[in-house]
């Protein structure tokens, strides 16, 4: 089997404990909040790619980091980045209709329902943080807890949402644009691999090298976005394209055209990959997973 394949076979799995964690995380309920836990679930339990939590239980590897933890903190993760895409598609944000090869909860559901899905998520995320279940150290796990905050937060991913929604009003030059495509993208990215760190307790110099990796990573993984937007196919991606487009959004292929985003994704994955020196052969998957980035047409 070629590298690409084995890659592929490594991302189903994660993405399968991922799931049947998140399963368990979020039980079907009965009574008035039944419609609640299953707009939650069918966000949460839908076909993402789970590359969040594959950077950070591939990151914690490398550490030999608890597994049960790593898995704990990657479905929290998993979590605040399922609520970030219901609220994104409703239709205040990008007003979309089909995520994940399905229907967007707004439309399974109605309005309402998406919000509260959405803080119902939010929320989750931190109680399975905050539980003793995911790691014995309270201070490790005030630590997961407080850099998910700043990651997830006005100066995280909420922060680059609403530079994202201001742009209509405002023009946009290229550093406007990485500034918020680091923040709504790029810093939960990063979140993955720090907490990694965190977890299996990595020494500075390894950290250093993380927030290096994880911050081309995640620029290089929205301008990949951006480019599936205006090229890819749409029912490999499972959720509508030429979005930006036609809302006169500007992005990096808008600013750079298709050929210069592909050259700055190129540029950023060399980098990203340069970040990993230090780790030697540990980084392997990792290194393969830039490349899964660089070329993904989903
Ligand atoms: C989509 O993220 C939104 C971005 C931040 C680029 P993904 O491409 O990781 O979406 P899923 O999780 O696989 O659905
Ligand atoms: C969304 O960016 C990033 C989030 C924080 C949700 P986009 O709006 O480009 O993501 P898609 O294309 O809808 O997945
Ligand atoms: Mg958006
Ligand atoms: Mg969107
Ligand atoms: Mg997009």
């Amino acid at each position: 089997m070629g590298d690409e394949a084995d890659f592929e076979l490594r991302l189903k799995e994660v993405a399968d404990k991922v799931t049947v964690a998140l399963d368990q995380l979020i039980p079907p309920a009965s009574g008035p909040e039944a419609d609640l836990m299953r707009a939650m679930r069918h966000a949460a339990l839908a076909n993402g790619k789970r590359m969040r939590p594959f950077f950070l239980l591939e990151t914690g590897a490398m550490f030999e980091a608890p597994e049960k933890t790593l898995l704990r903190t990657a479905a929290a993760l998993e979590c605040i980045h399922t609520y970030s895409l219901v609220h994104d598609d409703l239709p205040c944000m990008d007003n979309d209709d089909f995520r994940r090869g399905q229907p967007t909860v707004h439309k399974a559901f109605n309005e309402a329902t998406a919000v509260l899905a959405g803080d119902g998520l939010l929320t989750l995320a931190f109680k399975i943080l905050a539980s003793s279940e995911t790691h014995e150290d309270p201070a490790v796990r005030v630590m997961l807890i407080e850099r998910l905050a700043d990651a997830a937060g006005a100066r995280g991913m909420v922060g680059g949402q609403m530079i994202d929604m201001l742009e209509e009003d405002s023009p946009r030059d290229l550093n406007t644009i990485t500034r918020m495509q680091r923040l709504k993208t790029g810093a939960l990215i990063s979140y993955a691999t720090e907490a990694a760190g965190i977890i299996g307790r990595a020494r500075e110099l390894e950290r250093n090298a993380l927030a290096g990796f994880s911050n081309d990573l995640g620029l290089a993984y929205q301008i990949a976005d951006d480019l599936l937007d205006a090229t890819g196919d749409e029912t490999a991606v499972g959720k509508p394209l030429r979005t930006d487009e036609i809302a006169g959004k500007a992005n990096f292929v808008t600013l750079l055209g298709v050929d210069g985003a592909r050259q700055r994704v190129r540029l950023l994955a060399a980098q990203a990959k340069e970040h990993l020196a230090i780790f030697r052969n540990k980084a392997d998957i990792l290194l393969q997973s830039v490349d899964f980035v660089l070329d993904r047409t989903r």
